[in-house]
């Protein structure tokens, strides 16, 4: 697909596409015995906040402004992850529509006191809407993903969008058929 192409997708806007790394962003924080659950490991809800912090951050770098979390979904916890544990979280635009954005997050943990390498604990995609000063959806700039794993995961994120929608859809078609059969739930 040519840059040319990414555009035409953004609806027409014809707003300059932006590569990958230009809004690229990982957050780092060390747990602490603050942020555990009954079980003594970390809190999902801790890195769910994480997760949203630094997508929220790659999507208002890419689009210029505001951005608002719209879903979130296949939040994944591969690891529990634990007190003293250093998690970096790192996150990049996979997809652009006109207004969304899909962010793809990886989370990672080390002990903050040892040398050997971050595992994987951790994965979601979120998409996020550009909105205006009135909160309305706003175009965005193009994503334009610059090594072969930007562009498998550019495709992926076209996988995951067609069936958002698909699913949005049919739910949408379930209730409607409902109510006209007489249903009041
Ligand atoms: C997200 C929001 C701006 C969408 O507004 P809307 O009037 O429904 O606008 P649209 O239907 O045109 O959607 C805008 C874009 O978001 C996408 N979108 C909207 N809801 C979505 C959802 N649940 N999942 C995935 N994408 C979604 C649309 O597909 C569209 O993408 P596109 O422009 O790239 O084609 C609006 O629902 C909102 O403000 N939600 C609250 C967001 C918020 O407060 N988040 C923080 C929660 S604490």
């Amino acid at each position: 697909m040519t840059t040319h192409d990414r555009t035409a997708e953004s609806g027409g806007a014809g707003i300059p596409g932006k590569p990958t790394s230009a809004s690229r962003t990982t957050l780092s924080h060390i747990m602490t015995s603050n942020e555990t659950n009954l079980l003594g490991t970390v809190h999902g809800g801790v890195i769910m906040k994480l997760v949203d912090d630094v997508a929220g951050a790659v999507a208002g770098r890419h689009s210029g402004g505001p951005a608002v979390t719209a879903s979130m979904d296949e939040m994944a916890f591969l690891e529990p992850v634990r007190v003293g544990d250093l998690v970096h979280v790192k996150a990049q635009v996979n997809w652009t529509g006109r207004s969304s954005m899909e962010i793809g997050v990886r989370v990672l943990a080390e002990r903050w006191n040892e040398s050997r390498p971050a595992t994987q604990v951790g994965s979601a995609y979120l998409v996020f809407a550009a909105v205006d000063e009135e909160g309305k959806p706003r175009p965005v700039p193009p994503v334009i993903p610059e090594t072969d794993r930007d562009r498998r995961r550019y495709q992926e994120a076209q996988i995951r969008r067609t069936h958002r929608l698909a699913r949005r859809r049919a739910i949408m078609e379930l209730r409607q058929n409902r109510a006209a059969e007489g249903y009041d739930d």
